[in-house]
């Protein structure tokens, strides 16, 4: 694999999935604390009370990151540290990111920041959260809230992360927080979430005339139907439509795919809480577009199920999560993009795998995340020498964390966290993914000062 001399390399994180401290520093609960508290929402009714521990141990979490040389770091900010009342900033809460990114940019890692991974203030969910408009002027205050004190130290901004998994699967599929089951709610959560992405946008590019790159980060999967018959192509339409044109389209068409309105009126009965000027304000310009990508998709026509297609089987090997392993469809991905949608650089803001691991001898011989890692570094080296001008990549988790639904049950970090003494462990993926950036750096004759 090959690239770029421009090319950065990155891992990352969220907050509420490795900070902890959730009662500290002036935090007020967020919707996952409450949702980590009903019984059977979270696998043993895990949560984010401690997590990694980051909050009080990011000294050493920051030494980790640059003993793996990459040049980025992606985090995200709790909202409810920053407001944890509505209309009350926390200085306490934005010193800590503060302190945080400085370190970073001290180290000479560039820190990527998300404003919103999913922890959403209960202030705010208790005024109807994001299916309320209002949520658009909270979250305006909080973008601002951050980048008046954080731009200038931060590197890049992405606004949302996801927004498909915060609302579909938290307002639609009730999976994630807040766990509600109404598509009617779903659709507006998401129009709220994107306006609120592109009106921060023109906020930190108009009002504060920053140069900083913004962009917002979707997550993507392929669809293929099982067969060729009609219905299965049906199925896989309306799957990708669910998937990824309900957000493609928005943020690079300015519209929402006419198929898909259709298909949703069944719940949505109205759309008129689509305002005069939204969708321009949702497809504002940004600096680059992000795509996290783990799997491809494979579906087959269901007259039972809403949106007529359901998961088909897979002879593909699967990641502990049970996800198809596919490295060539991620190239059919971005092709698409590139024929269909966008000529932004494209930065893979996450990718990487579950796996049960096993400590031996003080190590962990993460052969098939190892794997995964390069098949998909791989691919972005190819696609690259296809032109697709993929800037940079994630590696997503710098360290096992709280998988939302799945706790602590799934492991995607390439170190290894021990969670009753909070020690990290090098993986093998770890030590490759710093050779990897180690013989990128020594290839372009850049300074490398890695792990062995
Ligand atoms: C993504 C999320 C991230 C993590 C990975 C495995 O959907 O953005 O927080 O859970 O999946």
């Amino acid at each position: 694999m090959k690239f770029d001399k421009q090319f950065t390399f990155g891992t990352a994180t969220s907050s509420y999935q490795i900070e902890g401290a959730a009662a500290e520093g002036g935090r007020t609960p967020s919707i996952w604390d409450m949702f980590c508290d009903i019984p059977g929402r979270v696998h043993k009714q895990h949560n984010g009370d401690v997590a990694c521990d980051h909050y009080h141990r990011f000294e050493e979490d920051i030494q980790h990151i640059k003993r793996l040389g990459v040049d980025t770091y992606r985090f995200s900010i709790a909202w409810p540290r920053i407001f944890p009342e509505k209309g009350k900033f926390n200085r306490e809460g934005m010193d800590f990111y503060k302190k945080l990114a400085s370190r970073l940019t001290e180290e000479g890692i560039k820190p990527a920041v998300t404003l919103y991974h999913w922890d959403l203030p209960m202030w705010a969910h208790e005024e109807g959260g994001w299916v309320n408009r209002e949520s658009v002027d909270w979250f305006l205050e909080y973008a601002r809230a951050c980048f008046t004190e954080l731009d200038g130290i931060v590197d890049s901004w992405i606004t949302h992360n996801e927004p498909w998994c915060a609302g579909f699967l938290g307002y639609h599929q009730g999976v994630h927080a807040p766990g509600h089951t109404n598509m009617d709610e779903a659709v507006k959560a998401v129009h709220h979430m994107l306006l609120s992405h592109g009106k921060a946008v023109e906020l930190l590019k108009k009002e504060f005339g920053s140069n900083t790159e913004i962009g917002i980060t979707l997550n993507l999967s392929p669809v293929y139907a099982n067969t060729d018959s009609a219905n299965d192509r049906l199925a896989a339409n309306n799957a990708d439509g669910y998937s990824n044109r309900w957000f493609l389209d928005p943020v690079f068409k300015g519209e929402y795919p006419k198929d898909m309105m259709n298909l949703f009126s069944k719940y949505v009965h109205s759309y008129d809480f689509i305002k005069e000027g939204d969708m321009e304000a949702i497809s504002v310009e940004c600096d680059f577009f992000g795509i996290n990508y783990y799997s491809r998709g494979i579906v087959e026509f269901s007259a039972a199920s809403d949106f007529l297609h359901r998961g088909a089987y897979s002879d593909y090997e699967k990641t502990g999560m049970g996800w198809d392993i596919a490295p060539n469809e991620f190239k059919d991905l971005i092709r698409r993009l590139r024929a269909e949608y966008t000529q932004l650089p494209i930065i893979i803001t996450e990718n990487g795998a579950a796996y049960d691991d096993v400590v031996e001898n003080g190590r962990v011989h993460d052969k098939e995340r190892t794997d995964y890692v390069e098949k998909h570094l791989q691919a972005v080296s190819d696609l690259n020498g296809e032109g697709m001008n993929i800037s940079g990549y994630y590696l997503w988790s710098l360290m096992d964390n709280f998988e939302w639904s799945f706790g602590y049950d799934k492991r995607f970090g390439i170190l290894y966290v021990d969670f009753d003494t909070q020690e990290r462990i090098w993986k093998d993926s770890a030590y490759r993914y710093a050779e990897i950036i180690r013989d990128h750096k020594k290839s372009h004759n850049l300074q490398a000062e890695v792990a062995q």
